[in-house]
This record gives C-alpha cells, structure tokens and sequence, in this order.
C-alpha cells in the first residue's frame, strides 16, 4: 500500500522543522513541503533545501506577493477593512492564500492531508481550517501543534536533535512574530501584560517616533478605483508601491499599533502591529472617499466595512457573503480615483490635501464668500418639516426633560432671583 500524503505549510521555523519529522513517524505519511513568501524581511533561501533535509520528499516555494496585494489586501483596503477599528490584518489576511496555495500543491501532489503550524487556541488555526473546507472538502486538516506530546520548545529542540533536524538554535526572540507586506503582528513575553508598554525591541520595522526625522515628509498617493497605482506621481506596481511606503511611513514611526483584541476562539490577546503602508494607505484611501462618494453611499460603506473586517478575521474569506460584500464594494469604488497628500511626522499622520475629478465638493455651495450660491431661503422650510416630528412629540409631552436644571447653571444669577 503506497503512502498516504500530506502538504506541510512549512516556514523552516522549529515548529514546522519537527512537524515534518513528526508526521513522517506519526501518521506514516510521506510528505511535501509548501512555503509561501507573502513579503517577509527575512531571506527564503536555503528554505527548500532544509526541507529535503528535514525529510521532506518535495519541497516548494512560491513567491505570492503580488497574489497576496492585488486580491487580498486591495479588496479588503477598498473595503476599509480593519478589525475592532484597528487592526488591518495582515495575518488575517494571509491565511486563506496560504491555505489555496496548499490545497493547490496537495491537489497536483494526490495528497490526502494538509498540515499547518498554528497553536489550538488561536485564530490562525480556523482561517487555515475554514479556507480548506471551503476549497477541497475532501481533505483532511491536520494540526500536529493540537496533538503532540511536546510541552515546550526545549523539547522540541530535543526532539529536533535526537533526529538531525537541521533547526538554526540563534538567539530566539521573546516574542511571536508573523510577518509580510501588509504588516507585522508581534504578541507573547512581556507584551501579554496589557499594562506594560512595549519595550524598543517588540518593534521589528518602524523607527521610534520620539527619535525619528524631526523634519515631516510629504507623500502623494495616486489612487484609481480605490486602489493605489502611484507614489509621488510615480506610477508603480502594487507590491513595490507598498515596499516603498513601508520604509517611508516606517522611517516616520507611522503605523504602530497596540491593541488589546476579541479573538474568534473566544478570548482577549494583546498584540502589537506594525503596518506603515497599510495605515496610510487605509488613511488615504478613506479621506479620497470622503470627497467622491454620495453620502448615503459613504454611510452604508462604513457600516459594511466592519461586517467586512468580521470576516476576514474570522476565516472566512472563501464565502458567498465575502463574494457578495465585494460585489457591493466594487459598485462604490468606481468614482474613487484621485490624489491625497499625507503629511508624515514622528509617528503622527494628518491629511495635507485631496483631490479628485470626481469630487463632489462644491466649492460654490460650500463657501462663505459673495461666490456663495446655496439656497439660505429654502432652510426654513426643510427645517420646519425635518424637526416636526421633533416638535410634535413635544407639544405632546412637554418639554420638561430637557430644561430642568439639575447642575443648577443659574443658581445665584440674576435671572433667577
Ligand atoms: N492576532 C492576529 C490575528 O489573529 C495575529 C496572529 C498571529 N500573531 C503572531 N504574533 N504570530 O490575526
């Protein structure tokens, strides 16, 4: 009987190293590795041969950055999609393309099983689960970090000696750290206490604000359709679009995050991210649209756009509702293309300009100047039919509620004597 397969989403971290090593001896699998570059700092090379090294019968490495930007992250920045308000989801966000890229290796490979590295008490573990049901429901979801006896990272490493598992013992970080272009989410050691601030080094590609240029730096975004296209009127591809802002808004100490968060499986985490050109971006991209989109329109988009977050960050990214949300998303986009300069200052950012041939600005409607053409005559009557029901609902109760004086304004004045 030929062996069963499994594809391994396999980082070359401790934990995916000895999970190789543990499937081929626990479930007498053969297996494959899959590694997918979504924009890490850190280098992939050497990741495939230490695959083969580990045990692995293939191993492959795709380079998913421009995937990740074009159908991941510009619907879900189009979407202004950011999870509790704040956070803008890059791991989140990574999860259901890591998990096709699987499906596709496992599909080409005949294999039964996929494997991830995510821990049982954290939200990875359902996108990668979730995304997996949805693509291929046939195969089987294997998480050995749910079911092995391995209590620590000692003995892991012990585990990853005693069968030459090539593991680079450096100096391993206090924190958890996932990254790629759409930014970085730092969590465990000290930061687990809520109440400490975090120390200099939680921070991986964001200059502290205190010590960063004291000269502020201007950016122009050029967007079309509500997807970024320029950089300081410089047509550029997305994913060095997004390479470019991280080092500039990074430079500025713009886009730290640190939020205290409701994870899926029930819980409250306490996580730091970094993310320079999503913050701009969504910060951009949300200032154009208050300039082109009809009001009623910007209305139910913000309403939508926490519905939006939900999902990504629940794992439900390969949905009818998500296919649904983007259908409505697309529809308001069309008008939002156009120019927002951003001001960079110390960890700050302020909107320094917005323009656009869509505008729905009028400048002769706005203004307080003798250019001035709104109708001041017409708001008596708008005003009178507006607040009648107002008025009505008075006339009826009385008005009491709302004169009396219970901080006691006038005692002592005049009026009152
Ligand atoms: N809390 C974030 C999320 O659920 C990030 C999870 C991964 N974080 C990490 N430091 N490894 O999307």
């Amino acid at each position: 009987m030929s062996k069963e397969r499994v594809v391994v989403a396999y980082s070359g971290g401790l934990d995916t190293s000895v999970m190789v090593r543990w499937l081929i001896e626990k479930k007498n699998a053969e297996v494959i590795t899959f590694t997918g570059n979504l924009g890490h700092s850190r280098e992939l090379k050497g990741v495939k041969e230490k695959a083969l090294e580990t045990g692995a019968v293939r191993a492959y490495v795709a380079d998913m950055r421009k995937e990740f930007v074009e159908d991941y992250v510009f619907p879900a920045l189009k979407a202004g999609a950011l999870y509790e308000k704040t956070y803008p989801m890059a791991t989140a966000l990574g999860r259901p393309l890591l998990a096709k890229g699987l499906v596709e290796i496992a599909r080409k490979e005949g294999a039964t099983m996929v494997a991830h590295g995510c821990t049982g008490k954290g939200n990875d573990q359902v996108r990668f689960e979730v995304s997996v049901q949805a693509l291929a429901p046939d195969l089987r979801n294997v998480a050995p970090l749910r079911e092995w006896e391995f209590r620590s990272r000692e003995e892991e490493i012990e585990y990853a000696q005693k069968h030459n598992i090539p593991v680079s013992v450096t100096v391993k970080s206090p924190y958890s750290i996932d990254e790629n272009i759409w930014g970085t989410s730092v969590e465990c050691g000290v930061l687990e206490d809520p109440m400490v601030e975090p120390p200099a080094d939680a921070y991986q590609r964001t200059a502290d604000p205190t010590t960063a240029p004291a000269t502020p730096e201007y950016v122009e975004i050029g967007f079309q359709h509500g997807i970024p296209v320029s950089l300081n009127e410089k047509a550029l591809d997305p994913v060095t679009l997004i390479d470019m802002l991280n080092a500039i808004a990074g430079t500025h100490g713009v886009g730290r995050l640190d939020l205290v968060e409701n994870r899926l499986v029930g819980i409250k985490s306490r996580e730091i991210y970094e993310a320079p050109a999503a913050t701009v971006l969504h910060f951009a991209h949300t200032e154009l649209e208050r300039l082109t989109l009809d009001k009623s329109v910007f209305h139910m988009k913000n309403q939508l756009s926490a519905e939006y977050a939900n999902l990504v960050y629940n794992g439900l990214w390969f949905t009818p509702l998500r296919s649904a949300l983007d259908a409505f998303v697309n529809e308001t986009q069309k008008n939002v293309t156009g120019l927002v300069r951003v001001k960079l200052y110390r960890g700050s950012m302020t909107i320094a300009g917005r323009q656009s041939v869509h505008s729905l600005y009028n400048a002769k409607l706005a203004t307080y100047t003798t250019e001035d053409t709104f109708d001041h005559q017409a708001s008596e009557g708008f005003i009178k039919i507006f607040g009648l029901p107002v008025k009505t609902y008075n006339q009826v109760n009385g008005s009491g509620a709302f004169l009396a004086d219970p901080h006691n304004l006038f005692a002592g004045t005049d009026a009152k004597k």
